[in-house]
């Protein structure tokens, strides 16, 4: 019998999760800092300064519940299209977050990791990532894993030339390459494929989030911008995902 079955309106925004099925791995699209910003008449960089300080609301509760992973869609490869000024104030905030968020990062056991082109970051980000990977290694908590200068295409290219290197090094047979062979050349090595995906902001695409590892996952849409979905929209999502029948192609 599944238990917990039963949206228990204790009020308007709690729904009783099964602890049991918290989604392992959490994928989320924050979107709609600057669509928030304007609605509050106030210029985009405050939409995302008030997006960073929701991060810690949700990486806190997640680690709460007992998430093992949270990815997070920073900055994608195709954001460097923005004005400059808004590129530099979002690569501020990361330092600034990274910074800020030690001590809070720390005693909820969080692991800092990354996806992305890294290497093409400012070198301050740079240098704060390591910084943050290195201080928080030995954590044994929720892996806060960011997306950053993270496009699918680009990681797919990135994991095609790294096995067409290994085959015409004969590390590999080209006939051996298979799903997992592409898998484990992916940023994301080593992490389980998303099981959920939300998206805040109301648009409803990936923007290039994930394209291989998204195959079997969860989709979550709500039109509420980046800063304000809380914990209660996150048990909502959590909540939906337990009520989803997941079939993986195959019948129940
Ligand atoms: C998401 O918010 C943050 C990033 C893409 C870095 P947006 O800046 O895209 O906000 P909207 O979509 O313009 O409202
Ligand atoms: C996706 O949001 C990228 C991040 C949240 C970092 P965008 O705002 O860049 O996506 P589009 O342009 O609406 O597709
Ligand atoms: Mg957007």
């Amino acid at each position: 019998m599944a238990l917990f079955k039963i949206k228990k309106k204790l009020n308007e925004n709690t729904y009783k999760l099964d602890m049991n099925a918290i989604p392992q791995h959490i994928a989320i699209i924050m979107d709609g800092n600057g669509r928030w910003a304007k609605a509050k008449g106030l210029p985009r960089v405050a939409g995302h300064k008030a997006g960073a300080e929701n991060v810690r609301t949700i990486v806190k509760e997640c680690n709460r519940l007992g998430v093992k992973a949270l990815t997070l869609y920073t900055f994608s490869t195709e954001n460097w299209k923005r004005p400059k000024d808004e590129v530099n104030a979002l690569m501020k905030l990361l330092v600034d977050y990274l910074k800020n968020e030690f001590k809070e990062l720390q005693d909820n056991n969080v692991v800092i990791k990354s996806i992305g082109n890294i290497q093409d970051l400012p070198k301050e980000c740079r240098d704060q990532l390591r910084k943050s990977y290195e201080n928080t290694k030995n954590n044994t908590g929720l892996v806060l894993n960011l997306a950053l200068n993270y496009g699918g295409r680009d990681e797919i290219v990135h994991a095609f030339k790294k096995i067409m290197n290994d085959v015409n090094k004969g590390d590999i047979l080209l006939s051996n390459v298979s799903e997992d062979t592409i898998s484990d050349n992916l940023f994301t090595k080593g992490l389980k494929d998303p099981d959920i995906i939300l998206r805040t902001g109301g648009e409803q695409r990936l923007s290039n989030f994930l394209l291989w590892q998204c195959a079997y996952s969860e989709f979550w849409y709500t039109n509420k911008s980046w800063p304000d979905f809380n914990e209660a929209e996150l048990h909502k999502a959590i909540y939906d995902f337990q009520n989803r029948d997941r079939r993986f192609g195959g019948l129940k």
